[in-house]
């Protein structure tokens, strides 16, 4: 339990949401006012909370999750309330998720987490530069002031008392293709052949809404995917797992079981007159799944067996901000509407009126203001826990998981999201575009994602929305070959997308990046777990690691772990850019897994050159990357060899993490670490591995350059784990 450096505060009987679990009580119990809280001038009002601070010249606000914004929020307008948006432009307010946790760093480092289910709108600096305005949508709320040292200590303050982060299977981190959709049994064993006969790697293969009989959750299509058991299996003999969605709206239709035992046993969120409320979203009108009631989450949860016992390891859940195309009463507003336009002539105003009433049929905020929810016996109206709705679906769906199943690991993420959820699942970063500038967003939201607790992230590479470009295609999937989840997956309509669809070249190229992505999961795997373990981040932008004023703005160089930094091109056409070290590092220039192209760069400015197959990564001073053997699968790779390609400035020592990767022993420290230590002897270099006796690494091949730019090489087993490393040659290049 933790206590260090918070401060809590409370205003009126919050609603419990379980975001954060590991306070000490002796803070818990004895609660400040909200109205001394100093931070900010707090004005309790009848219905909301306002409050205000005044920014120092160099304040930076780093945080908030999921937003459209980059590094620094200071100048932005943000509104937390989960939106189902698939437009992610740059004035866009909402995302999927709601992450009210954001640090002022200046003079100080302070941590401000708002627990507050309903909407919340921040003024970072917008109306006027210097003023920071909040609106809490509510009177009962808690807050959480985390003090520390620096954005480092004070995230991990945060990491730790909202507790552990959810572990996906390992095979979670191959690579892994979606579409929407894949509409057959034969279009995804074609898609699977593809992938194999082109020597593609990869892990799993998503099953859009199509397989389901009329977007019927937990329903299979039987025309379309006929002896679905027997599929599964199949697929499983070609060593591809196959990913079903899960939408949270269920379909109204006599005799169809969920609808009618979710009606018989009242799991479905009441309107006003308390009758089931009736939106609609994929499979026409539906009711929502009440997630809020104990009973409701543990009824949907074990539904989620039925896919199970046909063979599925992993789901995605949809639609759960939750997601309203329309509701009857709406759409029938509007149909009177055109109706008694009929006759009128369509001047500008009717005009703009009548487009007006079209864009709001859904997701319209009357709507959320039209059904409860019941949280312990209490009927409580959407919008004022709104939040809470897709975290709610997600733990519905890991509780139900532990309960089928409690030593497996699932694979298990969504789109709508609150802190707290980072313990159930991991998110997707939604509906984007193919477009250049959601490279560049992405490796905005992979940080501050991870910031929140959701370790577990990655965009529909390639872009979701629109046709991709072979080149696009290529970059994209350069960047996300470093995030946890890297999934291909495009909208309906759009251009082929598999990386087998293009041109042998870019073939080629995607094969050497997928490829790449395998040889790096032993280090990604590693980082992703001692994240969990340790509560830091995945992923972060350099300002968390060094202490440089020129970091400050730059967020398009990202640290993966404690090892590797990268600097991804975002940009159509470029084949180099300025990338800044803040110390001197080892650049790998990886056109394909092997080792070959390094160089040694001082602190500094460096034009990079970068060509289409290239993917440039920096290996940090005394640090290192382990790399295992590439393989048609992550189930496949071989445990028992990796190489470790380091830099010495004056000595290392590294430890790296793995385990089962199926099993939940990682909960209980089972794991297979392995520490590798290099010294630096006047002329030579020795280096001694420490095999933990549960490590499945027999070999370890050594790779480490100097700061003379000198190669060393070994082969390190356990028969002979100290050994001198040879010089092998000076990198000229
Ligand atoms: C939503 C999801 C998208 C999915 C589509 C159809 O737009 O965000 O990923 O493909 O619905 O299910």
């Amino acid at each position: 339990m933790i206590n260090k450096n918070i401060n809590y505060y409370v205003n009126g009987e919050p609603i419990e949401t379980d975001a954060v679990i590991e306070l000490d009580n002796s803070i818990l119990d004895y609660p400040q006012p909200l109205s001394e809280f100093e931070d900010f001038n707090v004005m309790l009002m009848e219905n909301s909370i306002k409050m205000t601070c005044e920014f120092s010249d160099d304040d930076m606000v780093i945080g908030f999750g999921q937003t459209v914004k980059g590094l620094n929020k200071r100048g932005s307008e943000l509104i937390s309330f989960c939106a189902d948006e698939p437009e992610h432009l740059p004035n866009k307010r909402s995302l999927y998720g709601a992450h009210n946790f954001f640090v002022i760093l200046g003079e100080t480092v302070t941590g401000y987490f708002i627990d507050f289910p309903g909407e919340i709108k921040y003024d970072i600096g917008f109306i006027h530069k210097d003023i920071f305005n909040i609106i809490i949508e509510g009177v009962d709320v808690k807050l959480y002031k985390i003090k520390g040292d620096t954005l480092k200590s004070v995230t991990k303050t945060f990491l730790e008392i909202i507790g552990e982060s959810y572990v996906p299977p390992k095979w979670g981190f191959g690579y892994q293709q979606c579409r929407w959709s894949y509409e057959t049994a034969d279009d995804i064993r074609k898609v699977a052949k593809e992938m194999r006969d082109s020597k593609i790697p990869c892990d799993t293969i998503y099953l859009d809404i199509d397989y389901m009989e009329r977007f019927k959750d937990f329903t299979i299509c039987d025309e379309k995917f006929p002896d679905f058991k027997t599929f599964v299996d199949d697929m499983k003999k070609e060593k591809f797992r196959l990913i079903p969605i899960i939408d949270a709206g269920v379909k109204i239709e006599k005799g169809y079981s969920l609808y009618e035992e979710g009606t018989d046993e009242g799991h479905f969120c009441e309107n006003e007159e308390g009758k089931p409320f009736v939106a609609a979203v994929w499979p026409g009108l539906v009711h929502f799944p009440d997630f809020f009631r104990k009973e409701t989450r543990q009824w949907f949860g074990n539904k989620y067996e039925m896919l199970i016992s046909h063979g599925i390891e992993g789901f995605w859940n949809d639609m759960n901000e939750p997601a309203i195309f329309y509701t009857p009463k709406k759409l029938k507003d509007f149909y009177d509407h055109v109706e008694s336009s009929m006759e009128k002539p369509l001047d500008i105003y009717s005009y703009f009126e009548l487009m007006s009433k079209v864009e709001n049929l859904s997701n319209n905020p009357e709507d959320y203001k039209s059904f409860y929810h019941y949280i312990e016996g209490k009927r409580i109206r959407h919008d004022k826990v709104h939040n809470l709705y897709g975290y709610y679906m997600t733990r519905s769906a890991a509780e139900g998981l532990e309960n089928i199943d409690s030593e497996k690991r699932f694979l298990l993420f969504s789109r709508a999201s609150y802190i707290g959820a980072h313990r159930y699942g991991g998110i997707w970063m939604g509906d984007n575009e193919s477009c250049w500038e959601h490279i560049e967003l992405s490796m905005k939201l992979l940080p501050a994602i991870n910031m929140c607790g959701i370790m577990y992230t990655g965009a529909d590479t390639g872009g979701f929305q629109g046709d991709v470009s072979s080149e696009l295609l290529i970059r994209f999937m350069q960047f996300s070959l470093f995030t946890p989840l890297m999934r291909n997956h495009a909208a309906l309509g759009t251009r082929d997308q598999e990386p087998f669809a293009f041109d042998k070249a870019t073939v080629d190229i995607l094969r050497n990046v997928i490829e790449l992505r395998y040889a790096l999961i032993p280090y990604l795997y590693s980082t992703y777990m001692k994240s969990v373990k340790e509560r830091s981040v995945y992923a972060s932008n350099l300002i968390m690691e060094y202490d440089d004023p020129r970091v400050k703005e730059i967020e398009d160089q990202l640290l993966i772990g404690d090892s590797l930094m990268i600097a991804p091109i975002y940009k159509q056409n470029r084949r180099g850019q300025v990338v800044y070290l803040p110390e001197k590092m080892l650049l790998w220039k990886a056109k394909d897994y092997m080792v070959e192209d390094t160089l040694l760069l001082d602190k500094g400015d460096h034009f990079i050159e970068n060509s289409l197959e290239e993917v440039a990564m920096f290996i940090r001073p005394d640090k290192g990357i382990i790399l295992g053997r590439v393989a048609e699968t992550v189930e496949e790779i071989d445990p028992s060899i990796v190489s470790f390609l380091a830099f010495i400035d004056t000595e290392i020592n590294e430890t790296f993490y793995d385990d089962d990767g199926y099993t939940k022993a990682y909960k209980n420290d089972e794991n297979q670490s392995l520490k590798i230590e290099i010294r630096k002897e006047d002329s030579y270099l020795t280096t001694q591995v420490v095999f933990d006796h549960k490590s499945r690494v027999e070999v370890v091949n050594i790779i480490v350059f100097d700061n003379e730019n000198i190669r060393f090489e070994g082969r390190v087993t356990r028969e002979k784990s100290t050994i001198i490393l040879e010089k092998v040659s000076k990198n000229e290049k």
